[in-house]
């Protein structure tokens, strides 16, 4: 959705150099039929499986790409209240709502159960008590799976590896069966599913396969055991490709692989995906406000830091930096970085990148997950505006935050 036309780069059929002169920058800029085709790939892999393509909220969470989401018939993994009222808000159907996470609060859980969420994916015995609890109080029985952890190693950033007994998420998979057993005395709760999430931006379809199949035993042997199992979550996971050149696994033929054993399984399958439906779907875009040298080395500083974009900063994440407009300069090796005090304020290191001056604008790629959720206002820097383009035309989603933003809420 992000290609050159004529040395100018463009979002589906807009102009980015256009866009920017506009709306100003550092802005994220989405494409609604990147993130409808990535969230269709999913849907009709699973063909003839009865299935719930959850959007993991967390990835992108603004309300006209969940809006857009709902329209297209996605359900959503959510895990906070906050999550929950954003999904409202943008229209979603409470009966297709997933609430994940290792610490639900008693004003979360009662908040979900007002609203009518399709279930919950407990993490922890404690947390199975207060449902039903508050279940009981409601009068109503939702359905629940434990969050199980396979220990499967997801060979992922160690950040966002998650299905590793070292890790605080889920119940060990050998416990499973006995929690389920306990939980038979929690008579406001319907145990029908079983879930896992092992991690983010796999590479390797390998360790989900693993995961499933260890998944796929333990709701046979509750379902043997006399429980009412018909949900199977797999979580999210799906990696991107954030280098150029680098190959992920496809969306289709990642289902595909699974798609025998879960048909065979006969229960009704939820995944979560969050980054591989919005991830290549967004860029940041950036203009480059100086260049300079220190000693050897060499600077391009831009307008957008590590408070917009914390991913290189947080995980040593690399995402490709193309310019806007193209030009036939030899490229230079440079650090890109951004206006914010610190060192680790960098968007790339010793990086093979155009020959940019200060004003030219620059695109930051694969920007669409866990970009603007993690922004921040460090430096007391106002978040940047979201741009959503279809085809030709596109919207502000998400207003520039103003400075009067930056001190709401607060007193002298
Ligand atoms: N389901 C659960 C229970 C999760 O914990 C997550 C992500 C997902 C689904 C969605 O995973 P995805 O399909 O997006 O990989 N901030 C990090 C990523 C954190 C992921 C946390 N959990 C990053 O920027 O790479």
């Amino acid at each position: 959705m992000f290609s050159y036309s004529d040395s100018d780069l463009y979002c589906e059929n807009v102009a980015l150099a256009d866009l920017a002169t506009r709306v100003g920058t550092p802005a994220f800029v989405y494409s609604a039929q990147s993130i409808l085709e990535n969230y269709r790939a999913y849907d009709e892999a699973f063909q003839d499986i009865p299935h719930n393509v959850c959007y993991a909220v967390k990835a992108n969470s603004s309300l006209a790409v969940l809006g857009l989401l709902a329209r297209a018939g996605a359900g959503f993994d959510i895990v906070s209240g906050g999550e929950l009222y954003r999904v409202l808000e943008a229209g979603a159907d409470p009966a297709k709502v997933v609430f994940s996470g290792v610490g639900k609060t008693p004003d979360e859980v009662e908040y979900a159960l007002a609203s009518g969420i399709h279930r919950f994916n407990c993490e922890s015995e404690a947390e199975l008590l207060l449902v039903d609890a508050m279940a009981a109080r409601r009068g109503v029985r939702p359905g629940f799976a434990v969050r199980v952890n396979p220990d499967v190693d997801a060979n992922t950033h160690p950040y966002i590896s998650t299905g590793l007994s070292e890790h605080k998420f889920g119940i060990a998979i050998s416990e499973a069966p006995g929690v389920y057993e306990r939980a038979r005395k929690l008579v406001n709760l319907c145990a029908d599913g079983v879930s896992c999430h092992i991690g983010s931006q796999i590479l390797e379809l390998s360790p989900i396969l693993e995961a499933v199949d260890k998944v796929l035993a333990l709701a046979a042997s509750l379902g043997n055991a006399g429980f009412p199992i018909r949900h199977l979550d797999l979580g999210g996971g799906l990696g991107v490709a954030y280098h150029s050149g680098q190959k992920a696994p496809e969306i289709r033929a990642f289902i595909a692989s699974l798609h025998d054993r879960l048909r065979a399984s006969r229960l009704c399958v939820t995944v979560e995906p969050g980054r591989s439906i919005v991830g290549p779907a967004g860029i940041l875009l950036t203009r480059v406000l100086y260049r300079k040298k220190n000693g050897p080395k060499e600077f391009v500083v831009v307008d957008a830091a590590m408070n917009d974009l914390i991913r290189p900063s947080l995980y040593r994440a690399h995402h490709e930096i193309i310019p806007v407009r193209q030009r036939p300069l030899p490229s230079i090796t440079a650090d890109v970085v951004g206006p914010v005090c610190e060192s680790g304020d960098f968007l790339a290191r010793d990086r093979t990148v155009a020959n940019v001056m200060p004003g030219d604008y620059l695109a930051v790629c694969t920007a669409g997950a866990y970009g603007f959720v993690l922004s921040s206002n460090y430096n007391s820097r106002p978040r940047a505006p979201e741009v959503l383009v279809e085809g030709g035309a596109y919207r502000v989603i998400r207003r520039r935050e103003t400075f009067e933003d930056l001190v709401r809420g607060e007193t002298l």
